[in-house]
């Protein structure tokens, strides 16, 4: 089996790379797709050193550009090199540009994808992010969720609950893997004293940095909180634009704030496992945060990793200087509130996401679930029932028995997930006949 991965950005290496560990280790066939959208040295070559991955086999070269034009460009550029390579599978991370040209690409050619990280929903679609993940999933095959929060949001779209696998987030992979590395090689926190309480800032959201008074509110958040020791990696799309804003300077003269370029991943692990908090508008790092224990204050109005905010680990504050300052401050004052931000548990997993996630898919290979060829048999047409269930009998067992597919349980008014070996007894069961595909 060949695998194609196809990324762009820093975080996609980075949840990719165990993914590709796992890949190696198995001695299976891959090829290494770049798309180049990110290119700097520390926003990609920083991440393949730290993470020793091998170069990808073949970068597009987008480079930057307005989101049709690079769009444009990596599909072009990607249904070149899929053709070329004809890989069994096509995987693609996360919400970037690359996951929906990668997807979009892939299966036009009839080549199916799978999608890593899928099924978040942010439920706003003036973010770039909601509209690749939500077209990336259209265009999937196989989906690895994160968590069963994520399932569900698939199973309410009408995806076929065999093709969800609920795998946990690669970013614990990553972090587990690499937190003990990070300790041994990274000297990062030589540059502070015991009595420093870090604060790990990241912002590069477009809805932030590209609207100045949003951006503006938050730096005076910033500006204002004195008592921490403010690390700031600044992004190059935010540093452009606080220059443009003339707000550049102002974080330059303010003692308690360090700003630095983008980081390497080994020293920034080891910057926020040993932060007293988290400031963020990333995605990435409202998961890693509460990995490693570490509060987080998402600089956001809404979140596609809910579960964070369910479990207690992140709160929402927006880019509101008030509740970006006041809620940094209880948490300074007020040590019981900390402490239950800190014991959050973490809903992502147990850090083998990559192993299942090639698993299942050398599993569905195998039983020829993965095809995408055109039906050369009439449809039956697709109904669908609601049916009470009142004997012992699981999933997989009635859907063979009654040769059904089951889309949907819900038990007293909640959605489950339809996992094969779930015991249906007094559940009521959204089933499907015919011969729908996916
Ligand atoms: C992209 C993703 C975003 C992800 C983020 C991770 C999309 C739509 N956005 O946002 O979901 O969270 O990456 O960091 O795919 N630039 C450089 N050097 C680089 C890369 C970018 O200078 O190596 C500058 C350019 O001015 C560019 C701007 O940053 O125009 C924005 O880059 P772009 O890749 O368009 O989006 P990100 O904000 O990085
Ligand atoms: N990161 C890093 N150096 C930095 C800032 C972030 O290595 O200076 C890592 C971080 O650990 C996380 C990832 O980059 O794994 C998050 O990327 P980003 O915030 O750019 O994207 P998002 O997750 O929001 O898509």
């Amino acid at each position: 089996m060949k695998i194609a991965i196809i990324l762009g950005t820093r975080p996609e290496i980075i949840k990719m790379a165990p993914v590709i560990d796992e890949i190696r280790k198995r001695g299976m066939e891959f090829v290494l797709i770049h798309t180049g959208q990110h290119y700097d040295h520390e926003m990609s070559d920083q991440f393949f050193i730290d993470l020793e991955l091998p170069a990808p086999h073949h970068n597009i070269g987008v480079g930057s550009g307005s989101h049709g034009a690079m769009t444009a460009e990596m599909l072009r550029g990607l249904e070149e090199v899929l053709l070329r390579e004809e890989p069994d599978i096509v995987m693609v991370q996360g919400d970037t540009n690359a996951v929906l040209a990668g997807a979009l690409a892939a299966v036009k050619l009839h080549i199916p994808v799978g999608h890593v990280e899928a099924g978040l929903r942010s439920f706003d679609r003036t973010m770039p992010e909601e509209i690749n993940r939500m077209v990336a999933d259209v265009c999937s095959k196989l989906y690895y969720v994160p968590t069963e929060e994520s399932a569900i949001n698939l199973l309410m779209e009408g995806v076929d609950p065999e093709m969800i696998l609920i795998t946990g987030n690669t970013v614990v992979d990553a972090c587990l893997r690499n937190i003990e590395i990070a300790s041994r090689k990274s000297d990062i926190l030589s540059e502070f004293s015991e009595d420093d309480r870090i604060v790990a800032l990241t912002l590069h959201r477009a809805e932030n940095v590209d609207n100045p008074e949003r951006l503006r509110s938050i730096i005076d958040a910033i500006l204002e909180l004195e008592e921490f020791r403010i690390v700031f990696p600044v992004h190059p799309r935010t540093r452009k634009n606080l220059e443009r804003f003339g707000l550049y300077t102002m974080l330059q003269d303010a003692a308690h704030v360090t700003l630095m370029k983008p980081m390497g991943y080994l020293d920034f692990l080891l910057l926020l496992s040993n932060s007293f908090m988290v400031l963020t508008d990333s995605g990435g790092l409202q998961e890693e945060a509460i990995t490693f224990n570490v509060p987080c204050l998402t600089l956001r109005y809404n979140t596609e990793r809910p579960e964070t905010v369910e479990a207690g680990g992140n709160i929402l504050v927006g880019a509101d200087r008030e509740m970006i300052t006041g809620t940094a401050r209880r948490l300074l004052e007020d040590p019981d509130f900390r402490r239950r931000m800190m014991e959050a548990e973490n809903p992502y997993g147990d850090g083998h996401a990559s192993e299942r996630i090639i698993e299942e898919t050398l599993r569905l290979h195998r039983e020829g679930k993965l095809g995408m060829e055109a039906p050369e048999e009439v449809m039956s047409i697709p109904s669908r029932r609601l049916i009470h269930v009142e004997e012992d009998i699981t999933v997989s067992d009635l859907a063979e028995r009654e040769d059904v597919s089951v889309r949907m349980v819900y038990s007293a008014g909640e959605i489950l997930f339809p996992a094969p070996d779930l015991n249906l007894r007094g559940l009521d069961v959204l089933i499907e006949s015919g011969s729908r595909r996916n």
